[in-house]
């Protein structure tokens, strides 16, 4: 295990009809709201209406910016910069998925630290500007997958370049979280899934990458894995399910907390390749890792049969005795669980060809690269190869 300091600042406020405290839960912040948010839909309009209301009555001015696109973009963000500072407001109220998350972080900061969104995007051929600060969020995650609600991540695209990237900055964590399961109950069908399908990756990636050992991180995450499957199969069969809903959405905010990653800290390079698919077709992010799950574990097997191996064994219920034999086994156990609930869906089911390939797997390498250049960091370095090999392998 190796040396590590975490700390997670968000105060998480769990429960069902919570989203009405939202404007009591803002008063310290602020008198004016920067509410960032998806576009209207009937369906849903329950929840914005029931946020505005709450912040009306606790007397706090909003500003709406409802323009946030799935993959937010680098130039909405800078649209949404613009107006914060325009109206004047003093935080920042995100209330949706992972995208809209992610784009109130990048407008919060950047509002707060000047220049553009993009700027503080890492790019391994440039130096990313440092933030000074940042306005205070408050999150309401309405899908369950990226836990953005309580963490310090945040991903966007530039659309112009078709590159997808990110940034950690501990000025960006949010200050509260409301999970309110009642929230989750109109997600569809499939991005219920997707999401879930995210929550597992974000719990295998350090689990399988990191270089260390560390039992209390293991157990947790595959507790919060065991978890994920378990009630995600409870949502599936009754979106109404609050428990399951609930459950859902604590293994979102854990799993992708560092919780998961104490004292074994790894990479995350099924995010890396990824995220130049969504950048490149516009497909949700949950939808990409569905995608490419299979054949990176199939792929990556023998570089470190003894983790897959644990896996396999723990989650799945492998019974092979020897590593690598177990190690093998864990895709197809992914495959069977994909297709129970399913998910089980290539590049072809979205009409994606290989005429992109070269240029995503350029784009990862030139982007992620630091391991000589032309190397990513995975389970074993990984080259152009090896992240060939994975998108011809999701064909
Ligand atoms: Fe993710």
């Amino acid at each position: 295990m190796h040396n590590f300091e975490w700390n997670l600042p968000t105060k998480i406020v769990y429960g069902k009809g919570e989203l009405s405290r939202l404007g009591e839960l803002c008063n310290e912040y602020g008198r004016k709201a920067f509410l960032a948010t998806y576009r209207r839909s009937e369906k849903r309009a329950w929840i914005l209406d029931t946020a505005l209301s709450s912040l009306k009555a606790a007397g706090i001015e909003v500003t709406i910016f409802d323009c946030i696109e799935p993959n937010p973009r680098a130039e909405t963000v800078d649209q949404g910069v613009q107006l914060f500072l325009e109206s004047g407001c003093e935080f920042v109220v995100a209330l949706g998925g992972g995208s809209v998350i992610d784009a109130a972080k990048y407008i919060s900061a950047t509002a707060f630290s000047g220049g553009s969104a993009w700027d503080y995007v890492i790019l391994a051929e440039r130096a990313a500007k440092e933030y000074t600060g940042a306005y205070p969020i408050v999150a309401v995650p309405t899908v369950s997958a990226a836990g953005s609600e309580a963490n310090a991540g945040g991903v966007i695209t530039n659309w112009k370049t078709k590159e997808k990237s990110f940034s950690r900055s501990p000025y960006r964590i949010p200050k509260v979280a409301i999970v309110d399961p009642e929230v989750f109950v109109t997600v569809p069908r499939d991005i219920t899934a997707d999401g879930s399908v995210d929550i597992f990756c974000h719990l295998i990636e350090h689990y399988l990458t990191s270089p260390d050992a560390s039992e209390i991180a293991d157990r947790i995450t595959e507790g919060l894995i065991l978890t994920t499957m378990e009630y995600l199969d409870r949502a599936l069969k009754d979106g109404s399910d609050l428990e399951a809903r609930g459950q859902l959405a604590l293994c979102a905010l854990l799993g992708w907390s560092g919780i998961q990653a104490l004292g074994r800290m790894g990479t995350i390079p099924i995010h890396f390749i990824e995220h130049q698919i969504s950048g490149h077709y516009d497909i949700s992010h949950g939808r990409g890792m569905v995608i490419i799950l299979p054949a990176y574990l199939n792929h990556f097997a023998d570089a470190r049969p003894e983790r897959w191996a644990k896996l396999a064994r723990r989650i799945f219920n492998v019974k092979e005795d020897d590593d690598l034999q177990a190690a093998r086994a864990l895709g197809g156990a992914v495959v069977k669980w994909l297709e129970s609930i399913d998910m089980h869906v290539t590049f072809s089911d979205h009409k994606i060809d290989s005429s992109k390939f070269d240029q995503m797997t350029d784009d990862i390498i030139r982007m992620y690269g630091t391991l000589d250049g032309n190397k990513v960091p995975g389970p074993r370095p990984m080259g152009r190869d090896d992240i060939m090999a994975i998108l011809n392998a999701s064909l």
